[in-house]
């Protein structure tokens, strides 16, 4: 098993238990998931800066940052894409296979009509200036969440972005828009339901809206609240959590490496003992 540039007794672990559904043996793709997602997969796993394999980030604190420059919310928004424009480079830059973000939850349409009109015009806005940069830069986009209450132009917005990078191997970017931890495993269970499956862990893993790629090895908040928001409930059993003070429009490249220093110091164990995981036989796939 391939090592992702940190030690391999925390890195053999996590690709054995990353998997949303584990295929017959034999049929595990190079970063140890279903060979049949392989295609999506063809970058090699390990990252030479020791970057964890998939980021996923709360992007929260717009608004904060907004109202402490008495600007408007959707203000925050804005900045907080550019944020976002650097984090995706730099996640690509330092060899992090996929980034997944919450940029819009099922609990957002709670927020003022007038914000949550404004987030779906700023997406409309953002894809059209920045999916030529990202097709061009190999990033693939993912749109992540309950579609089928969007409005038709923003439905035929995430369609086209993501058929414009669909070629694209460097960087897996999953937007989570419109998307709840909950409503993912509740639609998974549905699926399963309507074809008679069994409901099984590895059968309910391949039915979530992120069965394409493995489970998050580092969750990142930012704006200095410690929870998960109803964000990736199942995908999160073991990734490692990062909590960051600043509000994710102040979220620079120094404090994504910030985030990545602290994973790198984590001993990511799965249920096993420090010593299981120390010796060579510990780091073995059951
Ligand atoms: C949380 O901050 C942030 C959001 C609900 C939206 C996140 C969106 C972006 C970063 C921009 C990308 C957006 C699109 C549409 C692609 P908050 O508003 O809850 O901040 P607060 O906690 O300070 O109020």
């Amino acid at each position: 098993m391939p090592c992702l540039g940190r030690p391999c007794a925390t890195a053999a672990p996590t690709l054995a238990t990353s998997c949303a559904a584990l295929p017959p043996e034999g049929a595990l793709a190079p970063w140890g998931g279903p060979a049949a997602l392989e295609p999506f997969l063809i970058i090699p796993m390990t990252s030479p800066s020791g970057a964890p394999h998939h980021i996923a980030i709360v992007m929260d604190g717009n608004g904060r940052w907004a109202s402490k420059r008495f600007l408007p919310r959707i203000a925050g928004h804005k900045q907080g894409i550019d944020a976002l424009r650097h984090c995706v480079r730099a996640c690509a830059n330092r060899g992090v296979v996929v980034l997944t973000v919450f940029a819009f939850s099922s609990e957002n349409w709670n927020r003022p009509q007038e914000e949550v009109s404004g987030l779906m015009d700023l997406l409309i806005i953002a894809l059209s200036r920045e999916v030529p940069q990202l097709r061009s830069d190999g990033v693939r986009l993912h749109f992540v969440g309950d579609r089928a209450v969007l409005s038709e132009r923003v439905r035929a917005g995430l369609a086209q972005a993501e058929a414009a990078t669909a070629d694209n191997t460097r960087l897996i970017f999953n937007v989570c828009f419109n998307y709840g931890g909950r409503w993912d495993i509740a639609q998974a269970a549905a699926k399963l339901a309507a074809r008679g499956e069994a409901v099984t862990e590895a059968a309910l893993g391949a039915a979530m809206a992120l069965a394409h790629v493995p489970d998050p090895d580092l969750i990142i908040r930012t704006g200095g609240e410690q929870r998960l928001s109803n964000f990736l409930l199942w995908q999160a059993a073991y990734s490692e959590l990062f909590f960051s003070d600043r509000l994710w429009p102040e979220f620079d490249e120094a404090a994504l490496d910030q985030a990545i220093a602290a994973y790198s110091q984590r001993e990511r164990r799965f249920g096993r003992t420090s010593a299981q995981i120390a010796s060579p036989v510990g780091q073995k796939i059951a």
